[in-house]
C-alpha cells in the first residue's frame, strides 16, 4: 500500500532509467548494513512455511527470480533475498562492457502495464562483473544465475565473432567459478544484431561451441516469444540434443506492438521490446506447448507479465518450474514477491 499510494506516484513522475539508477545506487547500501537489511526484511521477507524448491540441484528459498535486466551488474545480491526473491539473473552481461543504446531507452506504458525496453545491454562487461561477484559472500538460500548475451557492438556482429563473444564470457565465468547457473540470452530484441541465434542452424553452432567446455552448472536458453509454435519448436528440437542444456526461460520481451491494450500510449519515436502484460498470454501459451511436447526434458522458467498471485498461478499451471519477473515489481512494488510467496504457500503444490 505504501508503495502504491505514496512511493510509486512520486517515482513515476521521473524518468524510468533515473529511478532504476537510484535503486541500483541505494540497493548496495541497504544490502551492506545488517540493521537496514533486517528493516527491509521486516516488511518484505517471506516468513511462512518452507516453500523452497530444488531445481537442477539448486535450492531456491522461494520459487521467484528477479529476471535479467534489473541487476545488470550484480550489485543488488545482498538485498534481493530480503524482499523474498529466491534468486536473481544478473545481466545480461557481455564479453566487453556496453554503454547501451541512445537515451531515452525505457518508456513506461502505465495503462498497458508495460515498459518499452531499449537498453541495449548496458553493462560493465564480464571481467568487471566477475571481480564484483567474487567479493560477494555466498549464502545457500539464494541462487545467482548469470545471463550472457552477445556484446552489443559491430565487432561482435558477424556470426563467428558472435559465437566467440558468448564463448569468452561463458569460459571466463566457468574458469572463475562465478554464478550458480547460466542463461544464454539469444533473443535480445534491442541489440545491434537482434536475434541471430534464434535461427536453428546458428543456434546449433553456438551450443556446440558452448558445449566444448565441461560445465557442471545448469545452462538455460532465454527464448524469443514472437515465433509461431513450429519455429519455436524447431529451436527446442536443437536445444533438446544438447544434454548439458537443462532448460529454457520463456521468455524475452514482446516485439509486437499490436499486443498493447492502449497503443495510444506509445510515443511517436520508439524502439525496443515490450515487457509486462503484453508478454503474459504469449509466454503462457509457449510454456504450455513446451511442457506438453517435451514433458520434463526442460526445466521451464516462466517469465512475462506476472503482476499478481493469479498471474503467478497461471505461470505454474502452464508448466513453469520457477517464475521470473521484473515489470510486476516495478508497477506493484517490492511487496509483490512476499505476496506471491504467501499465496504460493497456501495454494497446492506446483
Ligand atoms: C528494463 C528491462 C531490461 C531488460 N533487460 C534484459 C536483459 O538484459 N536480458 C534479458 O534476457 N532480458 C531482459 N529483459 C527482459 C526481462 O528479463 C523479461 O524477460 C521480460 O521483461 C518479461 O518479464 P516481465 O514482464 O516480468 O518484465 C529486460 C526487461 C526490462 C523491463
Amino acid at each position: 500500500m505504501f508503495y502504491q499510494k505514496v512511493l510509486k506516484p512520486i517515482l513515476f513522475k521521473f524518468d524510468p532509467e533515473k529511478v532504476h539508477n537510484l535503486i541500483v545506487f541505494l540497493g548496495p547500501f541497504l544490502g551492506k548494513s545488517f540493521v537496514l537489511r533486517k528493516l527491509v526484511a521486516l516488511f518484505y521477507k517471506y516468513k511462512g512455511r518452507d516453500i523452497s524448491k530444488t531445481i537442477d540441484g539448486l535450492t531456491y528459498r522461494t520459487p521467484f527470480i528477479l529476471s535479467a535486466g534489473f541487476d545488470y551488474n550484480g550489485k543488488l545480491l545482498n538485498i534481493l533475498p530480503e524482499i523474498s526473491f529466491g534468486g536473481v539473473e544478473v545481466g545480461s552481461i557481455t564479453a566487453r562492457a556496453c554503454l547501451g543504446n541512445k537515451k531515452p531507452r525505457l518508456t513506461r506504458l502505465p495503462k498497458s502495464q508495460s515498459i518499452i525496453v531499449n537498453k541495449g545491454l548496458c553493462n560493465d562487461g564480464v571481467d568487471e562483473i566477475i571481480k564484483r561477484l567474487k567479493n560477494y559472500k555466498r549464502r545457500n538460500d539464494f541462487v545467482i544465475g548469470i545471463s550472457i548475451a552477445r556484446t552489443n557492438d559491430e565487432k561482435a556482429s558477424a556470426v563467428e565473432e558472435g559465437v566467440l563473444d558468448y564463448f569468452y564470457s561463458f569460459k571466463r565465468l566457468n574458469e572463475e567459478d562465478v554464478g550458480d547457473y547460466y542463461t544464454l540470452n539469444i533473443s535480445c530484441p534491442n541489440s545491434f544484431t537482434g536475434g541471430t541465434f534464434t535461427n536453428p542452424a546458428l543456434l546449433s553452432l553456438l551450443l556446440s561451441k558452448i558445449s566444448s567446455i565441461k560445465c557442471h552448472k545448469p545452462i538455460y536458453i532465454k527464448m524469443p516469444i514472437n515465433l509461431e509454435w513450429p519455429e519455436f519448436d524447431n529451436l527446442l528440437k536443437i536445444i533438446e540434443k544438447f544434454e548439458n542444456i537443462k532448460g529454457v526461460v520463456i521468455g524475452n520481451l514482446n516485439k509486437d506492438y499490436n499486443s498493447l491494450d492502449f497503443k495510444i500510449e506509445v510515443p511517436k519515436k520508439f524502439g525496443g521490446g515490450l515487457s509486462g502484460k503484453p508478454c503474459f498470454e504469449i509466454s503462457n501459451e509457449l510454456i504450455k506447448k513446451t511442457k506438453v511436447t517435451y514433458g520434463n526434458r526442460f526445466t521451464i522458467i516462466g517469465c512475462g507479465g506476472v503482476f499478481s498471485s493469479k498471474d503467478m498461478i497461471s505461470k505454474f499451471e502452464a508448466g513453469s518450474d520457477l517464475v521470473a519477473l521484473i515489470t510486476g515489481m516495478i508497477y506493484n512494488g517490492p511487496g509483490l514477491i512476499k505476496e506471491l510467496s504467501n499465496h504460493y504457500a497456501t495454494s497446492h503444490e506446483y
